[in-house]
């Protein structure tokens, strides 16, 4: 199965891809997990990405493009992957699926999780990331059991430089998925919107509650 979380920032895609990928077996693919380590690697990539992250920007299509058609050639994405953050414009979406159907799959499902930019703006200023295995915290919300610790591998919990206040006004600027994408996967009937307010174990069983509808169908 090939499965796309599409959203606005903070809506939880990070959070639900992690559990939905754990339940289903499926790859996590993170377009934004991706730049940040090449970030922290200070690749050419990452120098690029980091000039377009800093700014609340997305990354150019075709940096983005070639980063994705690089990661589903590999063998473990062979079975299928849940796509975080990925594609966000039309070029993108398109080129998903040409490079899928050359390998003669296709998208299942896109999941649009939304969230008003008052939950969105709560969630992402109390947000922090373990530094070892990107696990994500809430201060309020999903809090570690001990104070900067991640509850699972030990690593140092850090925020991310782009959940200042006034980054966050240019991603939800730049950010939201755009008229165009949304149309891309609803005049096919591949797209379901989900209310992403509820609690994580809530938006976790509409999303499986998707998922699972679909399966059936799965080409
Ligand atoms: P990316 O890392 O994808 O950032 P984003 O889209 O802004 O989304 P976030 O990761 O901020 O939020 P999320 O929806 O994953 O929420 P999370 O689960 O963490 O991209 C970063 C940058 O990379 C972009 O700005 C762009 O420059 C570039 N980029 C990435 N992909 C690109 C692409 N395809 N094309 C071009 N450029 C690209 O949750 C947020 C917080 O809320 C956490 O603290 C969490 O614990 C909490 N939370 C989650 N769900 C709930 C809930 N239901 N109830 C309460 N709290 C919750
Ligand atoms: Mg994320």
């Amino acid at each position: 199965m090939y499965l796309i979380l599409l959203g606005p920032p903070g809506t939880g895609k990070g959070t639900q891809a992690k559990r939905i990928a754990e339940r289903l077996g499926l790859l996590h693919i993170a377009t934004g997990d991706m730049f940040r380590e090449a970030v922290q690697q200070d690749s050419e990539l990452g120098r690029l990405a980091k000039s377009y992250m800093d700014r609340g920007e997305l990354v150019p299509d075709e940096v983005t493009i070639a980063m994705v058609e690089e990661r589903i050639d590999q063998p473990d994405a062979r079975e299928g992957a849940i796509f975080d953050g990925y594609p966000r414009t039309l070029e993108q979406a398109r080129a998903l699926d040409e490079a899928l159907r050359r390998r003669d799959k296709a998208v299942d499902i896109a999941l649009h999780v939304t969230a008003s930019d008052d939950v969105i703006v709560r969630r992402l200023s109390g947000r922090w990331l373990c530094d070892g295995c990107g696990e994500i915290y809430h201060e309020q919300h999903r809090p570690p059991k001990q104070e900067s610790k991640c509850d699972g591998c030990d690593g140092q919990l850090k925020q991310r430089a782009d959940d200042k206040p006034a980054v966050v006004r240019e991603r939800l600027r730049h950010q939201r998925p755009s008229v165009e994408l949304l149309a891309h996967y609803r005049d096919r009937d591949d797209l379901v919107d989900i209310d992403g307010e509820g609690d994580i174990d809530a938006v976790t069983r509409d999303l499986l509650a998707a998922i699972e509808k679909i399966k059936a169908t799965v080409r």
